[in-house]
């Protein structure tokens, strides 16, 4: 079963306009695997101008990092599904380990934005991992795969045939510390299996699923050589255009 492979870069609150431009220019003039689809996951400020530079590039996409739940209102600060549409987003990132921990995102509220991004077709991004404590409990795979069923729930298998999923263990996002090329396809081979059992075999099969966590140009490719990782969501090494475009090219 071949799925897409993905490198997606998560510049999070970094570079200003004008240097995600830059950022972005230089990148798009590296030498890409054509194979790959990359995905810039870009600060609000930078979407409609990184948008329109990239319109007719069929292979870079441009992300948001969050997304409102509600279409419109006095939701002041919020940005809606259908602003980001406006502008040519056609992907969003929801439920970052640092939305969750530092503005307090719930699975629910998780799950809400997850079901407006489907409804307005943007493609959901979603992320779940778990923290180091959960982790030296052993209770990891139950804390992921408890996140996704009540994310997921009220979602059909149709809602999701789009969806791209992204692990990333909280302990291994900007610590430097990358989990294992084992310890990630263990988890991404209980994603899918949760996907079977809630859906079906072939939602499981076609669903791309990507590692994140201190992904950089030297580990790469021992990463994404599992069966099971689709490819990466990559923060600090996304930064650097050069280092991003070994990882492009890493599978
Ligand atoms: P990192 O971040 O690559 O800097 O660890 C990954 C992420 O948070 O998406």
């Amino acid at each position: 079963m071949s799925r897409k492979r993905i490198a997606a870069a998560n510049w999070k609150m970094n570079t200003n306009l004008q240097e995600g431009e830059e950022l972005l220019t230089q990148l798009v003039n590296k030498k890409l695997d054509r194979s790959t689809d990359i995905i810039v996951c870009a600060p609000f400020t930078h979407l409609a101008s990184l948008c329109k530079q990239v319109n007719g590039n069929d292979q870079v996409k441009i992300a948001a990092q969050n997304m409102s739940d509600h279409d419109k209102g006095a939701y002041t600060g919020e940005v809606s599904a259908a602003m980001l549409l406006s502008v040519g987003v056609t992907h969003v990132v929801i439920g970052h380990s640092e939305r969750r921990e530092y503005f307090n995102e719930s699975d629910e509220l998780l799950g809400r934005k997850l079901k407006k991004a489907i409804e307005n077709n943007i493609t959901p991004i979603f992320c779940c991992g778990e923290q180091l404590s959960i982790r030296k409990e052993g209770n990891h795979i139950k804390h992921v795969i408890s996140q996704l069923t009540r994310s997921f729930s009220g979602c059909s298998k149709d809602d999701l045939k789009e969806l791209i999923i992204a692990y990333e263990p909280i302990w291994a996002i900007g610590t430097g510390e990358t989990a294992s090329p084992e310890q990630a396809e263990e988890m991404q081979l209980e994603i899918r299996k949760f996907l079977s059992n809630a859906y079906d075999q072939e939602l499981a099969d076609t669903t791309p699923i990507l590692y994140g966590g201190s992904v950089k140009p030297g580990n790469a490719k021992d990463i994404f050589s599992k069966p099971n990782v689709d490819g990466g969501l990559v923060g600090g090494a996304s930064l650097n255009a050069e280092g991003f475009s070994i990882i492009v090219n890493s599978f």
